[in-house]
C-alpha cells in the first residue's frame, strides 16, 4: 500500500495461492486451484501524505521525531488516562489462565519482546519464553496450550516470525501478535492482533515502530497484571499515569539532538563500540548497537553489563567508546561498578542516564546525556530515543544512506 500510495488508495489484498489478470479496466482475481474469486477492495487512508519526508533530510530524522505523537496515539488505545486504568476490551486476552507467555520475533521487534519479558515477569508476575523467531520456530520446545503465544513485528510480513507463528497455531496455543501493518499476515493469522499505532515507517532501520511495540507492551503488562490480581486498582493507576508521560518526556529528550550530534561526529571516528545495560537497559544496549551497525556500519556489540567480566572487558582500551545505558534505578551502583572497570582501563565512557544518575556516577565520562527523570516503567520508551539519534546522526557523518542501508531489507520474507 505505502509503494502504490502515490498513484492509488484503493488496495486489495490476494489470499495465499491467489493469483490474478490484470487487464486496463478490471482485475479477474483466481484462488489456487483457478476458480475465480472476489477479494474486498480496501481504502488505505492518507497513506500518500504520511510517506513524505517533510522539511526532514530523512526518513530515519522524520520518524524519530514523530515518537512523542505515535507513543501517545498507542498508548491512548489501550490505556484509559482519565480513568487511570487498562481499557477494557482492548485486550481480549485470558491472562488469568495462561501458564506463560511464548514469545518469538525479529531483530529490532525481538528487542522490544525482551523488555516486555521483564515487564510481563516483574508486574504480571507471568513467565515469558522469548526467542528470536529463526530459532523459536527450530528449537521444537514443549509448548502447552495453556500458554499464551505472542509475536512483535511492524511489517507483520516477517517470514520466520509468521512461520513461529504458524507453528503455535498448530500446536493448538492462542495466537496473539503485536503488529503495525493491520492488513499483514501475521495480524490476519493471529487470534488476537494488538496494533501499533506508529503509521507508515518507511527508513529500514525501525525508530517509531520500537518505541509504539514497547507502549503497547508496557500497556498489556498493566492489563495482564490487572487481569491476575498482581497489582491493586491503585498500582494500576500509577503506572497509568506514569505511562502518559511517556509522550511528554519524549519530546524533551528529542532536545538533546544537538548535543548528540556533536558526540556523533566523535563516534564517526571510531571502528568499535560496546553498549552495556542491566535490567530492561539490556535490550536497549542490543538495540542501540543493532541501529549503529545497520545504519553506520561501524562494528557494535551491546552486553549485559554484568557479562562485561566475562569476555568483553579484554576489549577495553583508550580506542574503546563504551555507551553506558543507566539510568538511577535499582541497578544503577552496581553499573556504575562495571563503569569504574571500564576507567581503569581508558576506555572512553558515553553515560546515558538521569539528573540523579549523571551525579552519582562518579567516574570520569567523555559524555554525559541528561535525559528527563522517568519511572522505571517509562525509561525503556524513553531512553530508545537519545541511542537512535546518535545511530542517525553517526551514520549522517559517515555518509551512509541512512534509510536504505546496503544490504538490509524493511520487510524481510524470505528465509
Ligand atoms: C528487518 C528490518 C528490521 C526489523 C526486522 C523485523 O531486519 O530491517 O528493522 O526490526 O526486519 O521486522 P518486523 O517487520 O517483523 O518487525
Amino acid at each position: 500500500a505505502i509503494a502504490l500510495s502515490p498513484f492509488t488508495d484503493s488496495i486489495t489484498y490476494l489470499e495465499d495461492g491467489d493469483w490474478a489478470v490484470l487487464h486496463r479496466d478490471r482485475v479477474e482475481i483466481f484462488d489456487e486451484a483457478g476458480n475465480p474469486v472476489m477479494r474486498a477492495m480496501q481504502k488505505s487512508v492518507g497513506t500518500a501524505f504520511l510517506v513524505d519526508k517533510g522539511n526532514h533530510r530523512h526518513f530515519m530524522e522524520k520518524e524519530i521525531h514523530e515518537q512523542p505523537e505515535v507513543i501517545s496515539h498507542t498508548l491512548a488505545h489501550y490505556l484509559d488516562f482519565s480513568a487511570g486504568a487498562a481499557r477494557e476490551g482492548s485486550v481480549p486476552l485470558d491472562f488469568w489462565h495462561a501458564d506463560r507467555i511464548a514469545m518469538a520475533a525479529c531483530g529490532t521487534a525481538f528487542y522490544a519482546g525482551l523488555v516486555g519479558k521483564y515487564w510481563f515477569e516483574r508486574i504480571a508476575r507471568l513467565p515469558v519464553d522469548i526467542d528470536i523467531a529463526s530459532e523459536f520456530r527450530s528449537r521444537d520446545m514443549p509448548l502447552s496450550r495453556k500458554s499464551l503465544a505472542m509475536f512483535v513485528s511492524q511489517s507483520g510480513e516477517t517470514a520466520d516470525t509468521l512461520a513461529s507463528l504458524r507453528h503455535c497455531r498448530e500446536a493448538g496455543l492462542t495466537v496473539a501478535s503485536i503488529v503495525n501493518v493491520r492488513q499483514s499476515t501475521i495480524a490476519r493469522e493471529s487470534d488476537v492482533a494488538l496494533p501499533t499505532l506508529a503509521g507508515p515507517e518507511i527508513g529500514v532501520a525501525s525508530t517509531k515502530a520500537f518505541t509504539c511495540q514497547l507502549a503497547a507492551l508496557a500497556s498489556l503488562a498493566v492489563a495482564a497484571g490487572k487481569a491476575r490480581g498482581t497489582i491493586s486498582t491503585d498500582e494500576e493507576k500509577r503506572l497509568v499515569r506514569e505511562l502518559a508521560e511517556a509522550p511528554r518526556l519524549a519530546s524533551q529528550a528529542l532536545r538533546l539532538g544537538g548535543q548528540i550530534e556533536g558526540l556523533a561526529r566523535e563516534l564517526a571516528q571510531v571502528r568499535h563500540v560496546l553498549y552495556l545495560g542491566r535490567g530492561t537497559s539490556y535490550p536497549l544496549a542490543l538495540e542501540g548497537a543493532l541501529k549503529l551497525k545497520e545504519i553506520s556500519y561501524i562494528h557494535a556489540e551491546g552486553y549485559a553489563a554484568g557479562e562485561l567480566k566475562h569476555g568483553p572487558i579484554a576489549l577495553i582500551d583508550e580506542t574503546m567508546p563504551v555507551i553506558v545505558i543507566a539510568p538511577h534505578d535499582r541497578f544503577f551502583e552496581k553499573t556504575v561498578s562495571n563503569m569504574q572497570e571500564v576507567a581503569a582501563r581508558g576506555g572512553r565512557i558515553i553515560l546515558i542516564t538521569d539528573t540523579k544518575g549523571a551525579k552519582g556516577a562518579s567516574v570520569r565520562t567523555m559524555e554525559t546525556i541528561v535525559l528527563p527523570d522517568a519511572s522505571e516503567l517509562v525509561a525503556p520508551i524513553l531512553y530508545a530515543l537519545p541511542v537512535q539519534l546518535l545511530a542517525y546522526h553517526t551514520a549522517v557523518f559517515m555518509g551512509t544512506d541512512v534509510d536504505q542501508p546496503r544490504n538490509l531489507a524493511k520487510s524481510v520474507t524470505v528465509e
